[in-house]
């Protein structure tokens, strides 16, 4: 592994925790003179799976927008992947007509399952695509952390509407969907953090003083495993694993 993924991407906070916990994730499926297999569902323009290509892995990249495909396919050429990185334009709800089951190391479905109409089957064909052994990688809103947002940002009205539907039939997607869909399809959680805990919430104005960014990351990283701030984060991560056979 020649760097932390997307490391050197940005100094925020945010992915460089993410892009850890992604290089410890590619490390624990790597077979030793093999290329991970990779599978980004909604993987859009890119932001995983070039940093992921330039590490080694062969990642395909699924996802409904041409456009978005269009950038992907720039970016890994610039970065000099395109070899490694495959775009395949399609719906990951039906993930099970386009690749092959049981075939990738590690799967990412990072800021896609909000966007699905039907969460079950999509979760199913993600789930499917993994090989035992491998893992998922989940990266989804929380709900929770919207109420906060807003009340926050001084308005207490669309917080107080958005606590009252956390009760309601039909809630947002959020991590405790996560974890109900992977116990249907008989997935291990290894790992659950709070992505961007506090950065989330500090306006950028805030953050002037030398030191300041860096101090808020590692507070961040810090809290992103640690009840109840994690629990209040903008984004969870989870890492699922499919049990071997
Ligand atoms: C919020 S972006 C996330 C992009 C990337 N995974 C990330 O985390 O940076 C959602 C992506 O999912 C794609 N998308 C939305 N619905 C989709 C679907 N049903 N099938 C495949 N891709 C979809 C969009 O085109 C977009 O690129």
């Amino acid at each position: 592994m020649q760097t932390e993924i997307g490391r050197e991407r940005s100094g925020t906070g945010r992915l460089s925790l993410l892009s850890g916990l992604l290089t410890d994730a590619l490390a624990s499926v790597t077979v030793p003179g093999q290329a991970p297999l990779v599978l980004d569902c909604g993987g859009g323009s890119g932001a995983y799976a070039v940093p992921l290509a330039a590490v080694g892995a062969d990642v395909t990249v699924v996802d409904i927008s041409a456009d978005a495909l269009a950038t992907l396919r720039r970016r890994a050429d610039e970065a000099g992947v395109s070899a490694r990185v495959h775009a395949a334009q399609g719906d990951v709800e039906s993930l099970v007509d386009l690749v092959a089951r049981a075939s990738f190391d590690l799967v990412l479905a990072h800021g896609i399952l909000e966007a699905v109409d039907r969460i079950d089957e999509t979760f199913d064909g993600i789930a499917a695509a993994v090989r035992p052994g491998g893992l998922i990688s989940v990266l989804v809103g929380n709900p929770l952390a919207s109420v906060l947002a807003r009340a926050l940002a001084g308005e207490p009205a669309v917080a107080l509407q958005e606590l009252r539907g956390l009760d309601t039939a039909g809630p947002r997607i959020g991590p405790d969907t996560v974890q109900r869909l992977c116990m249907r399809a008989g997935l291990v959680v290894e790992s659950r953090h709070g992505i961007g805990v506090f950065s989330d919430l500090v306006p950028g104005s805030a953050l002037d003083a030398p030191g300041a960014r860096e101090v808020l990351a590692q507070l961040d990283a810090e809290a992103a495993a640690r009840s109840p701030f994690a629990d209040l984060a903008g984004r969870i991560h989870l890492l699922l694993r499919r049990p071997l056979d």
